[in-house]
């Protein structure tokens, strides 16, 4: 049987900190409202000559480094981002062409916050039937390009930066299983118009997210516990098999809701919300390169990785590191 390893991991915030005090003189708000509701107090903002692109060599770079391989041999990219450089061509064939790699096939999926898991079970398939032996999936977003600075309910929640990982295929046990999921008549709760598309320029919507909190907090809660429990399930084991929890980085109390379910605490979890805020599908993988990085990931380890996003999106992938 064909298994895919993870053998690489990297991450990259640029380097501006907006904190919740530099946001309570942009919006009516204060740093405790931010922190107590969403557990975030500063995220990154990428400069302007910055793009999802240019942040995911940056990440991608350090994750071929850390794996110690030839750039030549990653037969596939896949990028994941909902603030891609250009319509087209895929942010992925860009970051293919900063890498210099001209073999294999890059594609980017848009699958809003939940997208690196998207991306990482895509990943898993090609691996696991022999197509592709090096995949490296990215998650890169510039959130603050399509946040509505002067709305206090959303701005306070994005950040930018870029995680990836790269995985290869092995005899070993490595991603023992994904399972990916989306429910599309949830529109309203949660999008981002595209003003150069007929329907939303006819409505002169600005290209910015528009998100009705509180509801899309109650889908995501209950949403993300029955991931759990089919994740669980689809491997046979209980709660305590789990080493890490390693979820989308979006409110601290929709992850320790998780948490909760799994009956872990939260020092059983990844969380880089606080100093990055909900860098949409970049999130999840860079809380797992800081968690490989300080060594709290250790090889052998069960993580559990989940995330949910617009569309609705959600999934999960539990790894054996
Ligand atoms: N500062 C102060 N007050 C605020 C702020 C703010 N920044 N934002 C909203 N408020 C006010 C509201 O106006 C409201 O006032 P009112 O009662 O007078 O009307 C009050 O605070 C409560 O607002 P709620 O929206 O009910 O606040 P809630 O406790 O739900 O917290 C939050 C809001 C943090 C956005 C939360 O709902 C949340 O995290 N939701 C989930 C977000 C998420 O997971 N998104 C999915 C991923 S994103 C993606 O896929 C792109």
């Amino acid at each position: 049987m064909i298994w895919s390893n993870v053998i690489g991991t990297g991450g990259y915030l640029p380097a501006t900190v907006r904190s919740n005090d530099d946001l309570s003189r942009m919006v009516d708000t204060s740093d405790s409202w931010i922190y107590e509701r969403t557990g975030i107090k500063t995220r990154r903002i990428a400069a302007p000559e910055e793009t999802a692109s240019s942040m995911a060599e940056i990440a991608s770079r350090e994750a071929i480094a850390r794996a110690g391989i030839d750039p030549q041999s990653i037969d596939m990219i896949i990028v994941a981002t909902g603030t891609p450089d250009r319509v087209y061509p895929s942010t992925a064939c860009l970051l293919q062409q900063r890498l210099g790699i001209r073999n294999g096939v890059g594609f980017d999926v848009q699958a809003a916050c939940s997208g690196a898991i998207f991306a990482v079970s895509i990943a898993d398939q090609y691996i696991k039937t022999g197509f592709c032996k090096t995949v490296l999936v990215v998650g890169s977003e510039i959130c603050s390009r399509i946040v509505d600075w002067n709305d206090r309910a959303t701005c306070i929640l994005f950040g930018d930066g870029a995680g990836a990982v790269l995985l290869t295929a092995s005899d070993q046990p490595g991603i023992l299983s994904t399972h990916i999921h989306s429910d599309g008549s949830y529109e309203d709760l949660l999008y981002c118009p595209n003003p150069q598309v007929a329907i939303d320029a006819q409505k002169d919507e600005p290209g910015v997210i528009n998100m009705r909190g509180n509801e899309v907090f109650k889908v995501a809660v209950n949403t993300l516990g029955r991931i759990v429990d089919e994740t669980l399930a689809a491997n046979g084991l209980q709660q305590n098999a789990i080493d890490w929890l390693v979820p989308h980085q979006a409110n601290t109390r929709i992850i320790a809701a998780t948490a909760k379910k799994l009956g872990m605490t939260m020092d059983q979890v990844i969380l880089t919300l606080e100093t990055q805020g909900n860098t949409s599908s970049a999130s999840l993988l860079l809380a797992f390169h800081e968690g490989v990085r300080d060594g709290r990931i250790q090889p052998g380890q069960t993580i559990l990785m989940e995330a949910f996003g617009a569309g609705f999106t959600w999934g999960s992938a539990l790894i054996k590191y």
